[in-house]
């Protein structure tokens, strides 16, 4: 099943419930909602209580991406604030399996994001664990950078590591994701695409629609 997660930092701050529900309406079924602490990566973004003044306004999966050193810290107060599910990143974790644990043990679902730099083989043992893996397709930090091509094989791997395992993982892929190169991530395996810049930067109604058109298309090719 293809999802369309828009990712908030886009959006326009000063009327977010507003941005909020048109994607909501247009058709995505995810926000992702990226919070970045200015030590894991450069930026600092948003927190807990933006998170949970959206969750009174829409019925969308929140789906939390902690740019963070040591997200384990605040998986009670990310949960508390709304998060459906968290995600956090390989290289911000000592301890991967235990924070990927505590993500399930509080009864959300749990995703990995991988840099670009950081090899899929690092998912060889925590895979059967996981709900969903994120591909970073940009370093980590800011929107609207340029997709990293190789991000595509490393979709691949990715998806077959899953299949050889009997998985059926989401693979979300964040980091300059187009309605142009999406029908490419999906072929490469992805099925939950990210989009910042290419959701609201204009008509963020007709954005969405642009990407459900491709997810239709490629549905009913398949
Ligand atoms: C970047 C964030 C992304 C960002 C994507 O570090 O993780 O979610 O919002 O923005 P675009 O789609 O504009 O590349
Ligand atoms: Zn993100």
């Amino acid at each position: 099943m293809l999802k369309l997660a828009p990712s908030l930092l886009a959006a326009d701050f000063k009327r977010l419930e507003e941005q909020v529900q048109t994607v909501e309406r247009a058709g995505a079924e995810y926000l992702h909602l990226d919070v970045m602490d200015g030590a894991f990566v450069p930026s600092i973004s948003f927190g807990m209580p933006v998170i949970q003044s959206l969750r009174s306004c829409t019925g969308l999966v929140f789906d939390v991406h902690m740019m963070v050193e040591e997200p384990g810290r605040y998986i009670q107060d990310i949960k508390a604030a709304g998060a459906d599910l968290i995600c956090v990143h390989q290289e911000a974790c000592i301890h991967l399996d235990r924070t990927v644990n505590q993500i399930k043990e509080a009864g959300l679902k749990a995703a990995v994001a991988l840099n670009p730099a950081t090899p899929v083989s690092t998912l060889e043992n925590i895979l059967p664990e996981l709900d969903m893996v994120l591909i970073m397709s940009v370093n980590p930090g800011f929107g609207g950078q340029k997709f990293i091509p190789y991000a595509l094989d490393k979709v691949r791997r990715v998806r077959a590591m899953a299949d050889e395992r009997g998985l059926e993982t989401d693979i979300q892929v964040d980091g300059g994701v187009t309605a142009e190169n999406a029908g490419a991530l999906i072929q490469a395996g992805a099925n939950v695409l990210v989009a910042g810049s290419a959701v609201f930067k204009g008509d963020a109604a007709a954005n969405v629609r642009r990407f459900l058109d491709v997810f239709a298309a490629w549905e009913a090719k398949a």
